[in-house]
């Protein structure tokens, strides 16, 4: 039978580019135009069907989870105003953070407090479990964590006519005093050296980057890569989750020739959302910077 597989990458690649003029044309309008409706106020639904996605088997054991991670992490805030995918995105990113950091301990800056970025935080709706990873997970006793997301595509519109920023300032709120949210290129923002700097699937591959609905101009894996490492000061760390393996790939190879020390790879596929296949692939990495 013929291997239809690398025609149908061409063939997806080729449609994906159709888009670049289109994404270039509203990209630029939505950043000129910084359009924002005020306070978005975050929906809340019930967690008692949180799991109904999952087998009968599975319930027990996923639920006694979440009753662990929101006790351990001081989640009840985010619990009591979420949707159910907000909240069990929020249980996957503590995992996936559990099992990269088991036995790291975190950096902190010479005040005790450690400082983080997250690079390309999208609508920021992990700020919660981030912000509480950094300052009650790894090893070591619970710190201070001053959190910070920036995301380039702030001004996207929401059908309720709220944008990207307005909710993600929103997120930021919940997760409390100490989370920012900034609209910004990281590659080009003044940013001062930080301990901890995450990036949770950035666009390593043109195809996702134009169907996200950005412009092409603005993939350049390589230079976001090395901003990032520039940014974390020597011996902070540096996490990276990547939806595939080959993604994966592509990152270590940019980092291997960067002044980053690799410490651990794991697999951080999860059955906590309801779309768990999808998360088959997805892998972390963390970084020591040299
Ligand atoms: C695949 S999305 C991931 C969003 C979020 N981290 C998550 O896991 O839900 C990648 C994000 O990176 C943002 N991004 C891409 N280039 C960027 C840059 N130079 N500076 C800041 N954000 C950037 C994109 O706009 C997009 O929101």
């Amino acid at each position: 039978m013929a291997d239809w597989g690398p025609m149908a990458g061409i063939v997806k690649n080729t449609l994906a580019l159709l888009r670049a003029p289109g994404n270039a044309v509203a990209f630029t309008v939505r950043s000129r135009v910084r359009w924002s409706r005020g306070k978005a106020e975050l929906q809340n639904e019930s967690k008692e069907r949180l799991f109904d996605h999952l087998p009968t088997p599975r319930w027990a054991e996923a639920g006694a989870d979440e009753q662990r991670m929101c006790a351990d992490y001081g989640l009840e805030a985010l619990r009591a105003r979420s949707t159910c995918l907000v909240y069990a995105e929020n249980l996957a990113l503590l995992q996936a953070m559990e099992r990269v950091c088991s036995g790291l301990e975190l950096p902190v800056g010479s005040d005790g407090a450690l400082r983080a970025a997250d690079v390309g935080c999208g609508v920021f709706q992990y700020a919660t479990a981030l912000q509480r990873f950094l300052a009650r997970g790894g090893m070591g006793a619970p710190r201070r964590a001053i959190l910070r997301g920036i995301e380039i595509d702030g001004h996207g519109v929401y059908r309720d006519g709220h944008s990207r920023a307005d909710y993600a300032r929103a997120h930021a709120a919940l997760a409390g005093d100490d989370v920012h949210f900034q609209v910004g290129d990281f590659a080009a923002l003044p940013i001062p050296e930080q301990d901890v700097i995450t990036m949770w699937f950035p666009f390593v591959e043109r195809y996702a980057l134009l169907q996200w609905g950005l412009p092409l101009s603005l993939f350049d894996p390589t230079r976001l890569v090395e901003r990032a490492v520039a940014t974390v000061r020597p011996g902070g760390l540096l996490f990276v989750a990547n939806q595939t393996e080959r993604e994966a790939e592509t990152t270590k190879a940019m980092l291997r020739s960067l002044p980053a020390e690799h410490v651990r790879t794991v697999s951080i596929a999860t059955d906590l959302v309801p779309y768990a296949d999808k998360t088959a692939g997805r892998i972390a990495s963390v970084w020591r910077r040299c």
